[in-house]
């Protein structure tokens, strides 16, 4: 029998989100000029993959509706892949145009979020990304694509893992190169996530699986680490614990950066993000948003009793 942290890995790859979850939900509109300090402060801090904004219908996300000027404007820098979601044919010719060089598409296993979500069935959705991932893929972009509600639904409650790993085969034919798994409303518990990610992880290769974890009943951290020894190599995060879905009622903040990364680097495992930085990033996006944020890395600081 394998011994407790056998199996975590030596370096862990953060797909950080805050720019595109964290500000969509946020009740105020945050100017343009702003999130493009906050993306410059996670560069700094040594994040390599950023999601920064999502080219959907402005009237549905009014937060995000400078899509098209964040994207054109972020800092290019060797080595920073940007990312942003994107619904529908139309939102590929915005990421096209934008200079941006991946797109997430994203859908839910529950019919009732996905149609609240995007205005369509799974299946209509489904098809509608035959418009989208193969097209991009042709231009150049990568896409990855993500199944929200795997561990829960805000409107049906308990969903099949089968539909959702049924869902993630879909989204690979298409052509994404990497399936991250919701909970979208944070629902999740260790064991529920040791099942659900065994599953997955006995259909698909591990660096095509990642977790994308809401902090909602603070389990996130908890479900990471089960991820982890499982043999996830990819986690989605959102520095201070920003974030939310607008159409998951209640929905609360990602697994926080600073959490996350604190966890990674006190086991010994390597991220190449500077903890340090990303405090202060942290703190660029309190500042950004004019509120506290629920981190707790983010509240307590950085000092470990080894420092
Ligand atoms: P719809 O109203 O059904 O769209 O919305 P439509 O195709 O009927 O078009 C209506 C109008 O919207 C038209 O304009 C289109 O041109 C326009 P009009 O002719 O009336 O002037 N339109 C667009 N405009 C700009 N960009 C576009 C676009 N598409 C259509 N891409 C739609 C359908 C999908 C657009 C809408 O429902 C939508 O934008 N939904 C986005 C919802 C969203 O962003 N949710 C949050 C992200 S998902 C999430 O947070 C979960 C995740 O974090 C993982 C997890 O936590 O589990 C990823
Ligand atoms: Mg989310």
């Amino acid at each position: 029998m394998s011994a407790l942290f056998d199996a975590v890995p030596d370096a862990v790859s953060v797909h950080e989100v805050s720019p595109r979850d964290g500000l969509q939900n946020e009740a105020a509109t945050v100017p343009t000029a702003r999130k493009l300090r906050l993306i410059e402060a996670l560069v700094a801090a040594g994040l390599r993959r950023i999601e920064v904004t999502s080219f959907v219908s402005p009237r549905w996300v009014p937060q995000l509706a400078d899509a098209d000027d964040v994207a054109r404007l972020v800092p290019r820098r060797e080595g920073v892949v940007y990312s942003a979601l994107c619904p529908n044919a139309k939102g590929l010719e915005r990421a096209l145009a934008s200079g941006i060089e991946e797109i997430g598409v994203f859908v839910s296993a529950s019919e009732t979020h996905n149609l609240k979500n995007v205005n369509k069935t799974v299946q209509a959705t489904l098809e509608g990304f035959r418009h989208v991932i193969a097209p991009a893929v042709a231009a150049g972009l990568r896409v990855r694509g993500y199944v929200s509600t795997v561990w829960g639904c805000p409107y049906e409650g308990a969903i099949d893992p089968r539909r959702a790993l049924e869902i993630a085969q879909e989204l690979r034919a298409q052509g994404c190169y990497q399936i991250s798994l919701g909970d979208t409303i944070g629902v999740g518990t260790p064991r529920q996530t040791h099942d659900l990610v065994r599953m997955f992880l006995s259909e698909m290769p591990n660096a095509e699986v990642a977790l994308h974890l809401h902090d909602t009943r603070g389990t996130a951290l908890a479900n990471a680490l089960v991820g982890l020894e499982l043999g996830i190599r990819t986690l989605d995060a959102s520095v201070g614990g920003l974030g939310g879905c607008p159409y998951a009622p209640g929905a609360a903040g990602n697994l926080a950066t600073e959490d996350l990364v604190f966890m990674l680097h006190g086991m010994g495992i390597a991220t190449d993000i500077d903890l340090d930085k990303l405090w202060e990033a942290g703190k660029v996006a309190e500042a950004v948003v004019g509120r506290e944020l629920p981190g707790k890395v983010h509240r307590a600081g950085v000092r470990s009793l080894s420092a």
